[in-house]
């Protein structure tokens, strides 16, 4: 960390950073690393947060089946030409130089093995390393441009000059860990477009009999595949005592939108008609309910029988009722009220309007010297670690041009 100079001394600096999170120290880094003189800013009283918190406290720092199709934003070729040009494999070898061990969760999810205090604490060094400076506590009052390519922030810690100014200050998600709309305040100011913004990442809510039907089966948890708007993802879905969760329901509320239903097929891999025809043909006795606990949790298996499915010995379905069954397995539907929201969310969907920025470099084409990257640009990725891959991307590209 740097001294604090006093407040009423300027100082002047190649390059300013907003926001020392995933996004913001990757720049510094990379600018620092072409001789530039870079500070980054952050107005919490530690850096990188989110990384801290992120993974269960092991960070998920990227994934290797990366490809621009993981992302959601207006425009789906805009995070092409920064994730080409800084990889998984680029990042991997950052962590593997520093001794950090990992490891593959599943899906190409890469996680510390120890703690993702190892990653914060390698940007913290390379970005030492190459003479860039990390301020904390810094609140930034006003940012005015005097010129092309020289802005003036005004901040508690005195005034600063800069010829580049990248703005890193992430999305609104987690408004307790240090979040704000700041980003968003100075694309506004600087004559930007914003698209939408909303929580992703997020617990889905249910309401009135949609929740009562299933609150009392909090903390159960099966395989599912959820679709919704086009998306589909398989994996685990967990019951709460407010709706659904798990990763199958994260990744599928960043397609959500208020008013859709979901499809949840209950039996994923499985034709829930040749399956339920083979199990009449073997347990002919059996109840549906007993039948159904064989494949899925036994409690949700009755639930089912009691609310969606007429549960009778197997024998006495016709085929026609059971491929009303097998339709219901295949598609029940989930009619969510809303999303937990920021405060619970892993990422903000929506941002600044790829439009107006440039993807080779982040640079704005209204401003010159101005940037922005990370979370805080219309680019949302996966559940996976596909977030920070573009933090770190982003950030390469913006610091490699600044
Ligand atoms: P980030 O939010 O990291 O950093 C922004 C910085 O700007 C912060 O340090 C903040 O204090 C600062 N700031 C904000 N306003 C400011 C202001 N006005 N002035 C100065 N500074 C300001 N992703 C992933 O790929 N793998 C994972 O395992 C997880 N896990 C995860 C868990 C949880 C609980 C959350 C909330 C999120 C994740 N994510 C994740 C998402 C990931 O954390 C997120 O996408 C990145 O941190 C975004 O990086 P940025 O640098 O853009 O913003």
């Amino acid at each position: 960390m740097t001294g604090e100079p006093h407040a009423s001394q300027t100082s002047a600096v190649d390059v300013v950073v907003l926001g020392a999170g995933a996004a913001g120290l990757m720049c510094a880094i990379a600018a620092g690393a072409r001789g530039r003189r870079v500070l980054v800013l952050d107005h919490a009283n530690k850096v990188g947060k989110k990384i801290l918190m992120s993974g269960g406290g092991r960070c998920n720092f990227t994934n290797t089946g990366t490809t621009p199709a993981n992302y959601l934003g207006a425009n789906p070729h805009f995070c092409k030409s920064a994730l080409a040009r800084y990889t998984p494999t680029d990042f991997i070898a950052m962590v593997e130089r520093h001794g950090t061990a990992y490891h593959e969760k599943e899906l190409g999810q890469l996680f510390c093995d120890e703690s993702s205090k190892q990653i914060v604490r390698m940007l913290l060094e390379e970005a030492d390393a190459v003479g860039a400076q990390v301020r904390t506590h810094c609140t930034v009052e006003s940012v005015e441009q005097p010129g092309e390519r020289h802005f003036r922030l005004r901040t508690s810690h005195g005034t600063l000059e800069c010829g580049a100014l990248v703005v890193a200050t992430g999305g609104l998600s987690i408004p307790s860990m240090g979040a704000s709309g700041f980003g968003y305040q100075l694309a506004r100011q600087f004559g930007h477009d914003l698209r939408a913004t909303r929580a992703g990442l997020v617990p889905l809510t249910l309401s009135g009999t949609h929740l009562e039907r299933v609150q009392d089966l909090s903390g159960l948890s099966l395989e599912v595949e959820i679709s919704c708007n086009g998306a589909s993802f398989r994996n685990a879905m967990l019951v709460t005592h407010r709706g659904l969760s798990g990763p199958a329901v994260l990744q599928i509320s960043s397609y959500w939108q208020p008013g859709d239903d979901l499809r949840v097929d209950l039996l994923p891999g499985r034709d829930a008609g040749d399956w339920l025809t083979a199990r009449q043909r073997e347990r002919a006795d059996a109840e549906l309910r007993t039948v159904l606990g064989e494949v899925l949790p036994r409690r949700f298996a009755q639930r089912l029988c009691e609310v969606w499915l007429p549960s009778r010995p197997m024998k006495q379905y016709t085929p026609a009722q059971l491929r009303e069954l097998a339709d219901t397995l295949a598609c029940w539907p989930v009619v969510p009220s809303g999303t937990e929201g920021y405060r619970t969310a892993e990422v903000t969907l929506g941002g600044v309007d790829t439009d107006g920025l440039s993807s080779t470099t982040m640079m704005s084409r209204r401003v010159p010297g101005l940037y922005f990257i990370g979370e805080v640009v219309d680019v949302t990725g996966w559940l996976g670690g596909y977030n920070f891959q573009w933090a770190w991307a982003s950030g390469h590209a913006a610091g490699s041009a600044v």
